[in-house]
């Protein structure tokens, strides 16, 4: 027999969900019942994504915020669980790159990749973990990269962050395993979207060398470990890194 997952009744906080990874997570999370709450910069971002969710038959709202903002994401969340009724699942996959060596790179270049990037995840978990930890349950899914695990030139700003994402995730792992939330990252490899796209043709080629199934990752690839790690086929899981990359790192 077929085992389907079900979400239904849950809610789904995803921040950067406009487009990428998190659209692709989105509507995922959704065609397994969950009702989507969407975090975006501006509200207009959110658009395309909400009404994608709720063509699906869910609940689906937009939210302009940004996740660096503590405040901000406190409020958010307390405005989000009292529009659903719940908040269940919450996805850290906003995320940006500001790429040069490191000899080269600003001190501003290295504050706003951390700032969105690691701040902005701790930002949103100590935002949820209260709501969670009240209703004795909960998932977060940390959206990491393989630099995080292997370093990359021209990213110290980046690979920091996501290293730094990696253990904000096992940490949490700890600290909440005893409320029944579980909290794991997600470590890409090459995916195709509006971030990679930009690279340079010659980067992306050294890079499909490195991957052993010779193709680069859709966002749906990513999709689905996230809809496996906010599934009850992942209770027993928490504090791992998957990394997802068509065979990159091994
Ligand atoms: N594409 C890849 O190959 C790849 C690989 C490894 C990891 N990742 C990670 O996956 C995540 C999604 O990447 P993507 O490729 O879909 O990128 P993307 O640039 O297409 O999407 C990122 C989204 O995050 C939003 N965002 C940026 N800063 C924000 C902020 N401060 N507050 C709220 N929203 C904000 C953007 O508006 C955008 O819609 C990122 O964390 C990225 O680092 C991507």
């Amino acid at each position: 027999m077929a085992y389907e997952i079900n979400l239904s009744s849950k809610t789904a906080v995803i921040t950067g969900a406009g487009r990428g990874i998190g659209a692709a997570i989105a509507l995922k999370l959704a065609s397994a019942g969950a009702n989507i709450a969407v975090v975006e910069l501006k509200e207009e971002f959110t658009t395309e994504t909400v009404a994608a969710v709720r063509a699906l038959g869910v609940k689906a709202e937009g939210y302009a915020g940004d996740v660096s903002n503590l405040a901000d994401m406190q409020s958010l969340m307390e405005k989000i669980q009292s529009d659903f009724g719940s908040l269940d699942i919450l996805v850290n996959n906003a995320g940006i790159t500001k790429d040069t060596l490191l000899i080269r790179m600003g001190e501003d270049e290295w504050d706003a990749v951390l700032r969105v990037n690691l701040k902005g995840a701790f930002n949103c978990t100590k935002a949820v973990a209260r709501i969670m930890m009240k209703q004795r349950s909960g998932r977060i899914v940390n959206m990491a990269s393989i630099v995080g695990l292997i370093g990359n030139a021209g990213q110290a700003n980046y690979s920091a962050s996501k290293g730094g994402l990696i253990a904000l995730t096992k940490t949490t792992a700890k600290e909440l395993a005893g409320r029944g939330i579980t909290a794991n990252a997600i470590a890409p490899g090459f995916i195709k979207t509006k971030m990679t796209e930009v690279l340079p043709d010659e980067v992306k080629a050294k890079m499909l060398e490195l991957v052993a199934l010779k193709q680069f990752g859709e966002p749906n690839d990513i999709a689905n470990t996230a809809l496996f790690l906010c599934s009850d086929l992942a209770s027993y899981i928490t504090g791992q890194v998957i990394v997802v990359d068509g065979g990159m790192v091994m």
